[in-house]
């Protein structure tokens, strides 16, 4: 695992946009593994700054997001708002799953199949929550789970409420597992601020174990860590 060392949350984001937008330039043909949340809004910010300067076509880009809410399409509204619309990337291009499906197992099997038939993910952009979790794996989740649907912990829904402000919060996700996840070719897992430092001293000082999801990121042999000071503020070689 590499650690990128930054100093905050918006030279974090140009690093971010930065590396992922060489990525699309240089692929011939590219599946990126996106992610929501707070964190990575300056990156989209960035990539789609990038995109209009450059002209950048998306022709060859398809993406996987690694989760929604069940009976919401929040994160749909979230891809489309801050990054899908000011790209011009084919909507076949975009995949999340559907939390309003009627069969949510059935559904899960599809969106597995749907990154298989895409031939996996070459790069995988990762948040981190609070608890440690990756996509919606909460503690405990399994190092070989694929896509299923979680319970959120008390500790996920607390920190997520404030987007919930015109829906009922919901309680379940679907989410990509952890298994799904580390079959990706390489990972980019952005921390930002000192609510994060907790989960990123577990990432690389703790002992791998599935109470901590992201700590399962060890098992991965190209993970690249991008840090601001406050997410680090507990890593040893900080104090
Ligand atoms: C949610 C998302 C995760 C994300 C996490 C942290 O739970 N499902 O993918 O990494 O929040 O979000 P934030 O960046 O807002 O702290």
């Amino acid at each position: 695992m590499r650690l990128i060392k930054v100093s905050d949350e918006e030279e974090l984001s140009r690093m971010a946009a930065e590396y992922v937008f060489s990525k699309i330039k240089r692929s011939e043909r590219i599946v990126l593994g996106l992610a929501t949340g707070r964190t990575p809004l300056g990156m989209y910010r960035h990539l789609s700054k990038y995109s209009k300067e450059y002209k950048q076509s998306y022709s060859h880009v398809h993406t996987v997001n690694l989760d929604e809410y069940v009976g919401s399409r929040a994160y749909h509204d979230y891809m489309q708002q801050n990054f899908f619309d000011h790209i011009g990337i084919h909507k076949n291009q975009t995949h999340l799953p559907d939390g309003n499906a009627v069969d949510l197992e059935k559904e899960c099997k599809r969106y597995e199949e749907v990154v298989k038939q895409l031939g996996g993910i070459d790069l995988q952009v990762l948040g981190i929550g609070e608890n440690g979790h990756i996509g919606f794996n909460e503690p405990g989740t399994d190092f070989s789970s694929r896509t299923h649907v979680v319970e959120l912990t008390e500790s996920t829904l607390r920190a997520n409420a404030k987007y919930f402000t015109h829906e009922k919060q919901p309680r379940k996700a679907i989410t990509m597992g952890i298994g799904t996840i580390l079959e990706s070719k390489e990972i980019l897992l952005l921390a930002a601020g000192e609510k994060k430092a907790r989960a990123l001293r577990e990432l690389f000082q703790g002992t791998i174990n599935s109470d901590i999801p992201a700590t399962l990121l060890n098992h991965h042999p190209n993970v690249i860590v991008l840090a601001d000071e406050g997410a680090r503020s507990l890593l040893e070689e900080e104090s």
